[in-house]
């Protein structure tokens, strides 16, 4: 029978500057679940890249004073060394600047005009010379002004191509919708309310202002933009419309796009509306989960080295850093980082947890059987209950694998390993160790317990990959013993097992030490010069005020106790709020980001004292207090909910 195939891709990273730890997540993610389903059989496509084309590589390339081209080979080079070093299976890694790419993307842009979908007009928006970006009314900041650069745009007109969306909407809002396409399925009310619903806007798919992009074949002035050769891809890799790979039959669709949610929109929407464009069947999944944050910011290189993969790498083990990114992210929601969190995770879990229970294991078949254990059991109390939740592992495992929620996988797994570490305790093989008439029972005991740490290494050997066959070693386990069948049942080492002592797998980090050193490295090698990475420059300072100036604005504590969205505006949430004074009504400029329900019951914090006005019609009595993201939303700020409506800020 012909094996089942599985196909899975991170993002082509934009090789603009050095990857980092935010760029791990997606690849170590991606590349766990592929090596999952080898496990369990399947014959996987695990496929990443590079995204190597646009203005940006143009600019940074001119900057250095080198070809585009040039410049992106040296940072590829990079990213292939963090790939190696944190062990990513990947079976191809595509380039946007590989030759049988640009075929493809050339022959896609052509069907697509041939087919009507794509025509020439004209794009009229609002233009930064600086940033020789188009930005369309509703990215402008608060300001009316660049969100990247903040200064002034002007209206600008420019021929381009466009791609039209409006005639696959109603398939996307089903696909989004009524299928499962999209995990998790809840970000789908964001993407029909704010893209399809309102109507959805065709899209530019050409430019003539640089040249550092696939040319359309048919009209030379035009470089392909953005998202046709991007998303393209995850076609061109398999051989579709060239001739270097045949795996286009076999692969597609393609089983999971994974990404984070900054891109979720173009794959949401625009990716399924290319390929119903070209009559292709839609990819199975596009799972989409959120941002590794560092203080609440997306984590980028502004955030110095330490959050540079090599660096922990080197001081903990690949594998801790795998171990720890995927633990903490839970699909659907960011994962803030933090060098303690990290630390004391590699301790409780890797070090404490299942660092121990190999090395008692290990070392108590050592000291009290030489390393070879005898024959004869003799069962006992806690065994069958030990034996029940190992042997149900795998199937709890498979289950968050299909749902793509790795963390739920892990937690799983290492529950185990604490219900062993307390078999342990329970049976006490020490106390048995003493007394010449228990040795089949202290046999038995430490059988059952090598036998836990086959199953759990095995399974978690598609997150450590590096770690586990070194775990194989020590408890005597053969190559054929770590299959995915045999992680399904007990029984597998032979009773006889010789283990073998060896180095300590994970050892214990000394937490303040620890974090004092990693201090250090932050201070020395953090790049502040390379902030931009985000687009996030703080705004300026403003100027100097008195503590007296500062006392004229009276920032309260409030309660939303009702808010809804104003009518005729995109833009603005009417609120209801308790400030602790009999009630008033606040209109704020936020509905982009925020939905009524995400701010109903929460405290918030307002400037009181501010001159009522009226907004859209709707009067407002004082404003909500938010923070500018690097993207360029508005963060509400959320003050302790225990504090009382009315309570003053100082
Ligand atoms: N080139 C596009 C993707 C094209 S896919 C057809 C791109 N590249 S990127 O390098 O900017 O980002 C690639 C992926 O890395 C995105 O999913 C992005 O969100 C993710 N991450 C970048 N920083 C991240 C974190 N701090 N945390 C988690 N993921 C992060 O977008």
């Amino acid at each position: 029978m012909e094996k089942k195939t599985f196909y899975i891709t991170t993002p082509i990273y934009y090789p603009s500057g050095n990857p980092h730890i935010g760029h791990c997540y997606t690849t170590v993610a991606c590349d766990s679940i592929a090596r999952y389903r080898r496990m369990q059989g399947y014959d996987v496509m695990f496929l990443t890249g590079t995204d190597e084309h646009g203005l940006k590589i143009e600019q940074k390339a001119a900057e250095k004073g080198v070809t585009p081209k040039e410049y992106v080979d040296e940072i590829v080079k990079t990213f292939k060394k963090l790939w190696s070093y944190m062990n990513i299976s990947y079976d191809r890694y595509i380039r946007t600047t590989d030759d049988y790419h640009i075929e493809t993307v050339q022959k896609i842009f052509k069907a697509l005009y041939d087919k009507g979908y794509i025509y020439k007009g004209e794009y009229k928006g609002k233009y930064c010379t600086p940033c020789e970006s188009f930005w369309t009314e509703s990215q402008l900041d608060e300001n009316g002004c660049c969100p990247e650069c903040h200064r002034e745009v002007t209206e600008a007109k420019e021929e381009a191509y466009f791609f039209k969306m409006s005639p696959f909407a109603e398939r996307i809002e089903k696909l989004l919708t009524e299928t499962d396409y999209l995990q998790p399925k809840t970000r789908a009310t964001e993407l029909v309310n704010n893209f399809i619903k309102p109507g959805l806007e065709d899209l530019c798919v050409s430019r003539t202002t640089f040249k550092w992009g696939i040319p359309v074949t048919f009209d030379d002035k035009h470089v392909v933009y953005v998202w046709i050769d991007a998303l393209s891809n995850y076609i061109s890799a398999l051989g579709f419309w060239n001739e270097k790979y045949n795996d286009f039959d076999k692969f597609w669709p393609a089983d999971v796009h994974m990404v984070a949610k900054d891109i979720m929109r173009f794959h949401a929407i625009i990716w399924p509306a290319m390929l119903m464009a070209l009559d292709l069947p839609l990819p199975k999944h596009l799972a989409v989960h959120g941002w590794i944050t560092f203080n609440g910011q997306k984590m980028s290189k502004s955030l110095g080295n330490v959050v540079d993969p090599f660096i922990l790498g080197e001081r903990y083990g690949a594998d801790a850093i795998r171990y720890h990114i995927l633990r903490e992210m839970a699909l659907g929601a960011d994962s803030s980082f933090s060098n303690e969190i990290m630390i004391n995770r590699i301790n409780s879990d890797l070090a404490n947890g299942l660092g121990n229970l190999v090395s008692r294991t290990v070392a108590m078949a050592d000291k009290y059987f030489g390393g070879t254990l005898p024959v004869e059991r003799e069962e006992g109390d806690f065994d069958a209950e030990l034996i029940a939740e190992v042997e149900e592992l795998r199937a709890k495992v498979d289950d968050f694998m299909d749902k793509t929620q790795i963390n739920n996988a892990l937690a799983e797994i290492f529950k185990v390993v604490s219900r062993a570490n307390k078999y342990i305790d329970e049976t006490a093989p020490w106390v048995l160790g003493k007394d010449e008439s228990k040795k089949a029972r202290l046999a038995t005991v430490l059988y059952n317990l090598l036998e836990t740490i086959r199953i759990v290494s095995t399974l978690l050997s598609n997150f450590m990959p590096t770690t586990m066959p070194k775990v194989w070693e020590q408890i005597g386990a053969a190559e054929s013993d770590i299959t995915y069948e045999n992680a399904g049942k007990f029984g597998v080492l032979p009773a006889d097992v010789t283990v073998h002592r060896g180095e300590i797998i994970f050892p214990r980090i000394d937490v303040d030490k620890e974090i004092e050193e990693l201090n250090k490295i932050i201070g020395s090698k953090a790049e502040p010069e390379e902030k931009a990475d985000d687009g996030f420059e703080p705004a300026p300072v403003a100027d100097e005020i008195t503590i007296d100036d500062f006392a004229k604005v009276d920032l309260r504590v409030a309660l939303v106790k009702d808010c809804e969205k104003v009518k005729k505006s995109k833009k603005l949430l009417c609120l209801q709020l308790d400030d602790g004074f009999g009630g008033r009504q606040v209109v704020s400029g936020i509905a982009a980001w925020y939905k009524p329900e995400d701010l109903i019951g929460k405290k918030v914090v307002i400037v009181a004292n501010l001159k009522p006005v009226k907004l859209c019609g709707v009067e407002s009595n004082g404003m909500i207090c938010a923070a500018d993201t690097p993207d360029g939303a508005a963060n509400v700020i959320f003050p302790d909910q225990d504090l009382p409506c009315g309570a003053k800020l100082r």
